[in-house]
């Protein structure tokens, strides 16, 4: 089945980490089956260093358990990247599993997004003075779908919501939670109810039950990222709802329509990213010479 994906328990045991080296600190996030906490890693030799640790409620069932292994091979899987969050080690002995991320002191690029949208209202210029940061975290998002690509892996889930800020304010892709082994797992069905699915997100293979996922699904999904961009943050296709209507609206050729915020060009590139076949749509190597071809495409 599609859980069917396994890692060699070598791999577990290299980077396995003593959970009484964590120190928990205040929550950071929370999601369906589990939070993200604010921790500090003692390292004696290398000195201690925040992560963030995510970690499954205490009445988590199974099915929770399962994905949360799953993420963790995905991870595994993965390998170290400049632009996807790292995974410094993995608590599995004496408790519950949990992940020792890498932490992003930015917090997340949609609240950037949304503090810069209120910093626009009284303060225009901050708008072109910020421009040439956003633009650079887009082509560090598509580095890192480039490397997920190259190992065969699908995100499934690419939002402002899941792009993380780190130090020196480098994007990095986080939230492996829907993440799929392509090679795997080819093929697969929707195993969650629709409400928890990023609908508005997915591209139409990934809104029709048991379609192919590829990368280029992924690169659909980095299309509405810059469309959520040059919107300062806003919801995409306000008021559209359900799997369906929004299937049969792309499948008639509506499209997000072109922000006021950005250029002809870096719209003509969403456009691109939206493509219905995925065999016409750039991949992210593609998309990233393209992004840093016009590198004043938003506001
Ligand atoms: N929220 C979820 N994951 C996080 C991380 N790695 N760093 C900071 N905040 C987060």
């Amino acid at each position: 089945g599609p859980s069917s994906i396994s890692i060699d328990i070598d791999m577990l045991k290299e980077r396995e980490v003593d959970r009484t080296r964590l120190q928990i600190g205040q929550l950071l996030g929370e999601g369906a089956f589990g939070h993200v906490v604010k921790a500090t890693l003692e390292q004696p030799e290398e000195g201690d260093v925040v992560v963030a640790v995510k970690k499954l409620k205490d009445d988590a069932e199974t099915t929770a358990r399962t994905a949360l292994l799953r993420e963790t091979c995905i991870m595994l899987l993965c390998g170290d990247h400049d632009n996807v969050i790292g995974l410094k080690g993995i608590c599995f002995r004496d408790g519950p599993l949990q992940l020792v991320l890498e932490y992003a002191e930015h917090g997340c690029l949609l609240h950037l997004l949304w503090t810069l949208r209120a910093e626009s209202k009284t303060n225009m210029a901050v708008l072109s003075n910020k421009r040439h940061i956003f633009e650079t975290m887009m082509v560090e998002v598509c580095s890192g779908l480039e490397h997920l690509a190259s190992s065969r892996l699908v995100h499934r889930d690419i939002a402002a919501r899941n792009i993380l800020i780190c130090g020196r304010g480098t994007a990095k892709i986080a939230d492996f939670g829907l993440a799929r082994d392509t090679y795997a797992v080819g093929y697969h069905r929707q195993e969650r109810g629709n409400d928890l699915l990023p609908l508005k997100w997915m591209a139409p293979e990934g809104l029709k039950n048991a379609a192919k996922f590829t990368p280029k699904s992924d690169v659909w999904s980095f299309g509405v990222l810059l469309w959520e961009v040059a919107q300062l943050g806003r919801t995409p296709y306000p008021g559209m709802d359900g799997a369906d209507r929004i299937y049969d609206a792309l499948r008639n050729h509506f499209r997000l329509p072109q922000p006021r915020l950005c250029t002809e060009q870096r719209y003509r590139l969403m456009q691109q990213c939206w493509k219905f076949n995925e065999k016409n749509r750039p991949d992210a190597t593609t998309v990233r010479k393209q992004l840093e071809a016009d590198p004043n495409g938003f506001f």
